[in-house]
């Protein structure tokens, strides 16, 4: 059993122990190796808090000034790689504190007053989140504008739409691509909500109980940017409802990019051949030499999975918690911090892949097949014969059958085959029977008509901030 040293009594909570922690339980412990990347929340709210504890009387106004250089010091340690972890570092707290010291002597030890490690990390974390949410937002919109230009490009574009992965009704591509961008729209202002809920300080609540010094936390909370003050201590630093959220939009956005992916990878397979990866967003095999795979949105599947996994991994972290504070809480910054690097990664890349892969208007077209124009046929004897929609569909369902016992398709069956179904089909049928006339027809709003669509991507701009 280690001795305690002289070091360690300078340890944030050394005063009642007699011995050392064991290193292995520190190696257990120890949050340093992935918590320091909340140097710059923690330095610039322990500046914020000094000026408080100033501002209340607690400290006097020098001393204030005193912990203010001294952390600014520290904060261009950090900023410069310069900082240099010690021995009984615990945290990025402890660090910061002990780094502190060393700097301006005692008087670094009334920085804690009042302040607890509880809502000086849950205060970090809102503030990391708050530019996490915001950066995840600004990717997303970026993304949504590279869904704009490719659908834009192609409004015209006339390709197979699908229910069940099973041919269903011609649509535009831009129709298609367009379904992603209010996906992303929803992640947008999801993200954007969830950021602005947790905008709250929970500085001042201290360990639990909260503070027995008059700070005006009101004021602390404004100096750092947030939109007020967490209600409620005991609750305060024990909630990561924003972290949860955090992964719960990062979780959801992650589903729709997987959805993204998965199209992209079908219709690139030469089955299909609707899309032709570019080169710099695609990759080889070492074996084949043929091979063209669209590894970045198999990538965007799958870590779609590892972010899920992190949402789940903290809700049940949380599930159990007693009231108040509790280590187990130290497991929400490796799951949240991955998932941030995650994101940041991989929509750039799929933001580029959208931007450069070439979609195949021939191949598309060619996939259309004549029996996709069934519900236009129904839809014709609704509108030109007055037929009930229910019979109309039940006669069209025999053509179908008729078709194929003879073999052909829709365009090509005589009109007395059509006739052996109903007497309600005269020669129109055949004009009915177009791609680009079907589309076309789809003019209400949402629908996949070439200028419903542009109405559509009308509407998308001006949701979308000023670029
Ligand atoms: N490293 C800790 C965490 O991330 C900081 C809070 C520690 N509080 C405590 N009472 N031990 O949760």
């Amino acid at each position: 059993m280690a001795q305690k040293d002289a070091a360690s009594s300078s340890k944030l909570w050394g005063g009642r122990f007699a011995e050392d922690p064991d290193p292995q339980m520190r190696a257990l412990n120890d949050s340093i190796r992935f918590d320091r990347r909340l140097y710059y929340q923690d330095i610039t709210a322990s500046m914020a808090y000094a000026r408080a504890l100033a501002r209340a009387g607690v400290i006097q106004s020098d001393e204030a000034d005193q912990l203010e250089r001294g952390l600014t010091a520290v904060l261009a340690e950090f900023e410069g790689g310069l900082f240099a972890v010690a021995e009984g570092d615990e945290d990025i707290h402890t660090a910061v504190e002990r780094r502190l010291s060393e700097l301006v002597g005692d008087i670094a030890g009334k920085l804690h007053t009042g302040r607890s490690r509880n809502d000086q990390v849950a205060t970090d974390l809102r503030l990391w989140l708050r530019e996490a949410f915001a950066t995840i937002a600004a990717l997303v919109v970026d993304l949504q504008r590279t869904l704009i230009g490719q659908a834009e490009a192609n409004l015209e574009t006339i390709m197979p739409g699908y229910t069940h992965l099973q041919p269903a009704q011609p649509i535009t591509a831009a129709h298609w691509l367009m379904s992603f961008f209010w996906m992303l729209q929803r992640d947008h202002e999801r993200l954007a909500a969830f950021g602005h809920r947790g905008n709250l300080s929970p500085l001042g609540s201290s360990a639990l109980a909260g503070i027995p010094y008059p700070l005006d936390r009101a004021a602390l909370a404004a100096d750092m940017g947030f939109d007020g003050v967490t209600r409620n201590s005991l609750d305060a630093v024990s909630d990561r409802d924003s972290v949860a959220e955090f992964l719960f939009a990062a979780s959801l956005l992650g589903v729709h990019l997987s959805r993204l992916a998965e199209d992209v990878i079908l219709y690139s397979n030469p089955a299909f051949g609707f899309i032709e990866l570019p080169d710099a967003y695609s990759t080889g095999s070492s074996l084949m030499p043929q091979k063209r795979n669209a590894d970045p949105m198999e990538l965007a599947r799958g870590k779609t999975g590892r972010v899920i996994g992190h949402l789940t991994g903290l809700l049940t972290t949380l599930k159990g918690l007693p009231s108040g504070y509790n280590k187990d809480l130290q497991e929400d910054k490796e799951p949240l911090f991955d998932t941030y690097d995650t994101l940041t990664t991989l929509l750039p890349v799929v933001a580029g892949m959208v931007r450069t892969m070439q979609l195949v208007p021939d191949r598309m077209r060619a996939a259309l097949q004549p029996a996709m124009l069934a519900t236009e046929l129904a839809d014709w004897l609704v509108m030109a014969k007055g037929v009930p929609f229910r019979q109309a569909h039940h006669l069209v369902g025999e053509v179908v059958r008729v078709a194929e016992e003879h073999g052909v398709s829709l365009e090509a069956l005589s009109l007395d085959l059509y006739h052996s179904v109903s007497s309600h089909f005269d020669s129109s049928v055949y004009g009915v029977l177009d791609f680009d006339a079907a589309v076309a027809r789809r003019t209400a709003s949402g629908g996949t008509s070439p200028v419903a669509v542009a109405a559509q991507i009308e509407q998308a701009r001006k949701l979308l901030p000023e670029a």
